[in-house]
């Protein structure tokens, strides 16, 4: 099982993905970059092109591989763009953010709000596959600066050549995964939605377990999301799932072969279903999940994937550690104290489970208008708080 550290606007930006990859990272596949808006003016915003610069992300020893940055955007044409930058910088896949609920993503029928009109949801990835496939048959064989001199791998014609001297300009693009929720308000809606992801060459395919009306509240909809998977490959998917959704803990996790059918069919052992189900041949078998996602497990466990792969529990020294590393770094670019402290206020919101009754001590934290100031609550809370091994029992 691959695991997957999510995105989340605000919170796992650069900062956070090196130090969590320098102290908790073994074991983490990939980290998601909260979305970046494809806007139609084709301009990143400053804050979120910084997430993206490869010399942001020193802890990655292979960036290209272990971080995907995540696109948000309405139509293909500034999707396509976005994921060319992406490529330029050196990343080989980007994910298309098919999940946000905001209203003021939903309603620019962005996020979410994607899954409201299954027909402009073609549209938009007809526009994005079409084109990467058209793409894929320029072979660029040389490079001068800017120039580039290309061949086609095959159907040499005037106009694909024309096409293809245009495409020399400009880049090739990253492999495409979707992150996606099972419909707006109702999961019955994942019927459509699978049938459509299933007609194109996904990388792979990440299914948050809820619908849009449900936000983040709730228990994930672990039998919808079976349902979905399954009209998934009934339709011809091909492409890798990832599960996310309410994996918080060994016991969340250990779940998840009765999460995945359970039974007869199934062989917990590899996480397989019997395919026969799915697909007609041997070389076709895929584990129904071959990944999981969590976002606000690692949040309130920054140690969780350790513990999912049978590791020790998170230490009080560990944590303690974690949160000076996310302070120096923010320090690095945050100039206020008191805007660092808000930034690490969002991780204490997450964190405070390993604490019993801090409730007052946290209240210092929040209060606090200082580095001295929060170093002062921070070691009281250590010094005079109960130590929480096992926060998710
Ligand atoms: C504060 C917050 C910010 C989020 N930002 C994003 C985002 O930028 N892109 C995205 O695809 N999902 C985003 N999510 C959703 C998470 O990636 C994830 O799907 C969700 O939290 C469910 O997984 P979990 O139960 O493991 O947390 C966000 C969730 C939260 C709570």
């Amino acid at each position: 099982m691959k695991f997957y550290f999510a995105p989340m606007e605000g919170i796992t930006l650069y900062p956070l993905r090196n130090v969590h990859r320098e102290l908790f990272g073994e074991g983490i596949e990939r980290y998601y970059t909260p979305f970046l808006t494809a806007s139609q003016n084709y301009h990143f915003k400053n804050r979120e092109k910084r997430d993206v610069l490869p010399e942001k992300n020193v802890g990655f020893d292979n960036y290209s591989e272990q971080i995907v940055p995540q696109i948000m955007a309405g139509e293909a044409e500034p999707f396509l763009w976005a994921a060319a930058q992406m490529k330029k910088m050196g990343y080989n896949e980007v994910n298309i953010n098919l999940g946000c609920p905001a209203p003021t993503v939903v309603n620019r029928h962005k996020g979410a709000g994607m899954l409201e009109d299954p027909e402009r949801l073609e549209k938009f990835l007809d526009g994005i596959f079409e084109e990467i496939r058209r793409n894929s048959e320029v072979v660029v064989t040389e490079r001068h600066g800017d120039r580039a001199k290309v061949s086609l791998r095959s159907n040499d014609s005037a106009l694909k050549m024309a096409e293809a001297f245009d495409k020399s300009q400009g880049t090739l693009y990253p492999a495409i995964s979707l992150k996606t929720r099972l419909g707006m308000s109702d999961p019955q809606e994942a019927d459509r939605l699978m049938e459509i992801y299933a007609k194109y060459p996904l990388k792979e395919l990440i299914i948050h377990a809820r619908v849009r009306e449900d936000y983040y509240k709730g228990r994930a909809r672990t039998e919808d999301f079976i349902r979905a998977v399954k009209v998934y490959r009934e339709c011809g998917g091909k492409a890798d799932i990832c599960y996310n959704g309410d994996i918080n803990s060994p016991g969340d996790y250990s779940a998840l072969p009765e999460l995945c059918g359970g039974g007869d069919n199934y062989d917990a052992m590899n996480m397989r279903h019997n395919i026969e189900a799915f697909t007609q041949n041997d070389s076709d078998i895929k584990p129904f999940i071959s990944a999981v996602m969590i976002g606000r497990g690692l949040l309130a466990d920054p140690a969780l994937v350790r513990r999912l792969r049978g590791g020790e529990a998170l230490r009080a020294e560990e944590l303690r550690l974690y949160l000076e590393r996310l302070y120096e770094e923010y320090e690095k670019f945050i100039p206020e104290d008191r805007n660092i402290i808000f930034k690490m206020l969002e991780h204490w919101a997450f964190l405070q489970v390993h604490f019993e009754g801090c409730e007052r001590a946290l209240k210092a934290i929040r209060k606090s208008r200082s580095k001295g100031e929060y170093r002062a609550a921070v070691n009281n809370i250590f010094a005079n708080c109960e130590y929480i091994t096992d926060s998710s029992c």
